[in-house]
């Protein structure tokens, strides 16, 4: 069943891979790893907290009832009260924490990396001595057996470079999920020695194995975040958080795609997630991208008090300006097209900004359903172990179907758009005559245009079906695939060429 024998790694994992980085191609090292899966914060106010019973730090472990029914959130959940984070502390934990619990033993990892070096714009400052100088990818720590190992981070997926840059909260558009994880594991294994650093990297290549099924995508870029996170559940008891083998529940049977969405709109959000269900606190649903190895309540309840530092810190992101010129008379024209048609849903920006937080419905929005839906994350045996698990103490999936109208901050910088990156460009989100159906875009940040904005593409008549080559396969988006469609959002198709330009002009801004 679901799993079936390893291949493709988890997200999270995944190290060594082949991954294709978004990075400029002629300083980033080769791989680097990816790592796991998603999940996110917000500000949820800590303060706000219904019943807040407990005691903090949250580690209660008391359960809540578990007669959660079927999708209906739990009523029960309590939100404790937690003290304010320190966003300092939370930037030391993203990018120096164990919050991944297993990894890949130093030695083995530094072999992997073939001796080069890491170009330093590829560099975090900030980071300890066991990271100083890693890519910015990938955290280094003392497990709890006390080995030494390396391991993807949340900045694997949550952040990219722009010209050259590393910029954290941009999510990585130019991952390759579409390559399994655990070959390049299989040889590594050769070149660990001694019977603790075995026993860490095994704990760490059984897990990607396990979950390997789920992680891979058919064009680079498609995030399986979700997907993991929906069999990471599987696999833990959603009460003692013990590990299973076998799975507990139904495993996920698709894996649905999705772009990776900017953290600096963390701090605007009621509810997280593109389908707009994670709702409470914030800091305890970002945890599910560390669950691969965190088998135990108290493990989690460690990284639960530094998480609220962490959310902390991704509040402070600010989405990064506009680097090249703009026209303001032009702009002035489009935010007034802006607020007529735009920001019911999306928001105003600038001085006294407002952002209504809405999930707009399937039959409205009309964009692909799939995630929201089928047989991916937020189907509702996920939100149930969830709502019933640590982490669902003082947070919860919300029973809503739609996706969320996402603030518009940087948008400039967010390409591809919509929530499964199937449109490369800002006037195909406006125009959706000119969403190409297949396609190859470029996957390095370094082609990204600004002027566009999004990534240039070149438009192909046909799609995945008549490419036989992998290698090639993989560069071609094709909007056909399940859960690829690029539909729906037309709000914009009834302006004139002029509005539009002048309404793109307005979105550089923000
Ligand atoms: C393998 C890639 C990957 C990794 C690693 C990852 N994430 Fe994510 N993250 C995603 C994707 C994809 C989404 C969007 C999922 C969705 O909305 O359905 C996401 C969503 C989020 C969100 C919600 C954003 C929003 O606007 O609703 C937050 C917050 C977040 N992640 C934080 C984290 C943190 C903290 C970590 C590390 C502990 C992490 N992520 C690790 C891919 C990743
Ligand atoms: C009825 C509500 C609604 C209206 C009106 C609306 N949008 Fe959206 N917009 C959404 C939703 C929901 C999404 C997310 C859809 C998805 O990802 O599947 C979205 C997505 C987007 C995106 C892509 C965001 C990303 O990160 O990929 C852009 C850009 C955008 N809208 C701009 C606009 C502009 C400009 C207008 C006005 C012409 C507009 N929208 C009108 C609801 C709306």
């Amino acid at each position: 069943m679901l799993m079936k024998q390893f291949t493709h790694l988890s997200l999270w994992l995944v190290l060594f891979c082949s991954c294709q980085h978004e990075h400029d191609s002629s300083t980033a090292p080769k791989d680097a790893g990816e790592m796991g899966e998603v999940i996110p914060d917000s500000e949820s106010n800590p303060e706000s907290g219904e019943n807040e019973d407990s005691p903090d730090s949250g580690v209660q472990t008391e359960e809540s009832p578990d007669s959660t029914t079927e999708n209906e959130p739990d009523n029960d959940i309590t939100y404790d009260k937690q003290r304010p984070g320190d966003a300092e502390a939370g930037y030391d934990y993203l990018i120096n924490g164990d919050y991944l619990g297993c990894g890949i033993p130093k030695g083995a990892y530094t072999i992997s990396q073939r001796g080069q070096s890491v170009s330093e714009n590829l560099k975090l400052p900030g980071r300890n001595d066991l990271n100083a100088d890693l890519i910015y990818e990938v955290n280094a720590f003392e497990t709890d057996t006390g080995v030494e190992v390396v391991a993807p981070n949340c900045l694997s997926c949550h952040a990219t470079t722009i010209r050259g840059d590393v910029t954290i909260g941009l999510g990585n558009p130019n991952r390759d999920f579409s390559v399994s994880p655990a070959l390049p594991l299989e040889a590594l294994r050769f070149v660990v020695f001694g019977a603790d650093n075995k026993a860490a990297f095994d704990r760490y290549k059984e897990r990607t194995q396990i979950i390997a099924d789920t992680s891979t995508t058919p064009v680079i870029g498609a995030n399986p975040a979700d997907a993991v996170a929906a069999l990471l559940f599987t696999h833990h008891d959603p009460k003692t958080l013990a590990w299973s083998d076998a799975p507990l529940i139904d495993p996920p049977t698709d894996v649905i795609p999705s772009d990776v969405p900017p953290l600096w709109n963390v701090k605007k959000k009621e509810t997280l997630y593109y389908a707009g269900v994670g709702a409470g606190h914030h800091n305890r649903m970002m945890m599910i991208a560390s669950m691969m190895c965190v088998d135990d309540v108290t493990k989690a309840a460690e990284i639960a008090d530094k998480f609220v530092d962490v959310e902390a810190y991704l509040e402070t992101l600010e989405a990064p300006p506009y680097p090249q010129d703009i026209n303001s008379e032009l702009s002035a024209q489009g935010q007034a097209i802006f607020e007529n048609k735009c920001a019911t849903c999306h928001g105003t920006y600038g001085e006294n900004e407002t952002y209504p937080n809405r999930v707009i419905p399937l039959d409205e929005i009309g964009t692909d359903p799939d995630l929201a839906t089928s047989d991916a994350f937020f189907r509702s045996i996920y939100r149930q172990w969830y709502n019933q698990s640590f982490y669902g103490k003082i947070s919860h999936f919300e029973d809503v179907e739609g996706y969320i109208a996402p603030p518009l901050d940087g948008i400039w910088a967010t390409a591809p758009y919509l929530h499964n990156g199937s449109v490369p460009t800002l006037e195909g989100v406006l125009d959706s005559s000119k969403r190409p159906t297949y396609y190859r875009r470029s996957d390095n940040s370094y082609d990204y245009d600004p002027s566009l904005p999004g990534y240039p593409y070149e438009e192909l008549t046909e799609g995945h079906a008549a490419i036989s080559n992998p290698l090639d396969r993989k560069h071609v988006y094709d909007t056909t695939l399940k859960g690829f469609s690029n539909s729906g959002h037309t709000f914009a198709d009834d302006l004139t060429a002029d509005e539009r330009q002048a309404l793109i002009e307005y979105l550089k801004t923000l």
